[in-house]
């Protein structure tokens, strides 16, 4: 078992990285919620039928009632309404201050429940049991959770820590390959904001059954340097904006694509190269990055250019939530392995992007 600990004031929690995990749910969230009697378990239409009857098992042996609530697979379901529905299937259920709320799937799950588990009653104890790479490396480590608006994604939401986060590699065999290879963009992102010899290693891994072999180091690696960045700037006021490498472009390339032609962790791969290059034509990034990082990127798969119009891409900067008035802080890379974030016009940046990522 690998096991790292996010150090928060009053709020510490546990990481926990291993094989056949899920079977081991309901002893592990037994030890963090001593008093708890019911969990309402908050999974999707595609990981309900794989994975949930096995969890309920666990928690069921380990004297929790359970109650499941299933939305449909996707992003339209991160909404306001799906936020309310499941406030109200908790009180139906009878959920009580000393009970817990489980997300079990994605990023849309664990957003959305965890943004209902720290609504209701005024918060109630959140596990996350992420079933997909992206939300195993980025979104169930944290506390970022959120529902989407109207005017843009994620735009409604809180800053609630999990009680603890499980992740069984396991579960990730079930994966489309392109939804493995989405998630692999943000675990490359790490190396290239934190760690060279990360970096170099996922390079010489590229196929998905070469990453798998190292599966729980890979996930290890990366929770370990987001549980840092969190530990440092919780709140995202300073260093936590570098997980922001490759996003400010990607939100830009998947609005280009309506949100359907491009994932995130495909619109970020893209995102990267483009900030690789607008590294370098700012002066900061050393010339030869840009290919280094595309050839990486590439032998997974993953798009390193998407064709985006100059009003798109000022759409999504003039949107950015690192931005303020004229300016945006974008980050860029002055090796493989160290992130510096750059403050600069947003008329620049959208002139510079169109510059080298012209639509053909
Ligand atoms: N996904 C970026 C963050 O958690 O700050």
């Amino acid at each position: 078992m690998k096991t790292l600990t996010v150090a928060l004031p009053g709020r510490e929690y546990d990481i926990l990285i291993e094989r056949g995990l899920l079977d081991q749910a309901g002893e592990r969230i037994r030890a963090v919620l001593p008093r708890a009697s019911k969990l309402a378990v908050v999974t999707d239409t595609n990981v309900h039928p794989l994975y949930y009857d096995q969890l309920k098992a666990s928690l069921t042996a380990a004297g929790f009632e359970c109650w499941g609530a299933v939305i449909p697979a996707g992003e339209e379901s991160k909404n306001a309404a799906q936020l309310a529905q499941l406030w109200e299937g908790f009180m139906e259920f009878g959920l009580t201050r000393t009970d817990g709320v489980v997300a079990l799937g994605g990023g849309v799950v664990g957003d959305l429940a965890g943004f209902a588990a720290a609504t209701i009653l005024r918060g109630v104890a959140l596990v996350q049991i992420p079933t997909t790479l992206l939300a195993q490396v980025d979104s169930s480590v944290g506390g970022k959770v959120a529902v989407d608006l109207k005017a843009g994604k994620n735009l409604a939401g809180a800053f609630y820590q999990p009680k603890l986060v499980l992740m069984d590699p396991d579960v990730l065999d079930t994966l489309p390959l392109p939804v493995f290879m989405a998630g692999m963009a943000e675990v490359v992102k790490y190396g290239c904001i934190w760690d060279a010899d990360f970096f170099d290693f996922l390079a010489a891994r590229p196929s998905r059954g070469e990453l798998m072999v190292d599966i729980e180091h890979i996930l290890y690696t990366c929770c370990d340097i987001k549980r840092q960045v969190v530990m440092d700037d919780e709140l995202d006021t300073g260093l936590r904006m570098i997980l922001n490498f490759g996003h400010t472009l990607g939100h830009a390339y998947e609005l280009a694509g309506h949100y359907v032609e491009w994932s995130h962790g495909e619109a970020v791969a893209a995102g990267m190269c483009a900030a690789a290059k607008l590294g370098v034509a700012l002066g900061i990034t050393p010339e030869e990055l840009p290919a280094k990082l595309e050839d990486a990127l590439a032998s997974l798969g993953l798009p390193t250019s998407i064709s985006c119009d100059a009003a798109t891409y000022a759409a999504a900067v003039g949107r950015d939530k690192k931005g303020t008035g004229a300016d945006v802080t974008v980050i860029l890379l002055d090796k493989i392995g160290h992130a510096v974030p750059h403050k600069m016009p947003k008329a620049q940046l959208v002139r510079l992007l169109n510059s080298f990522n012209k639509v053909p």
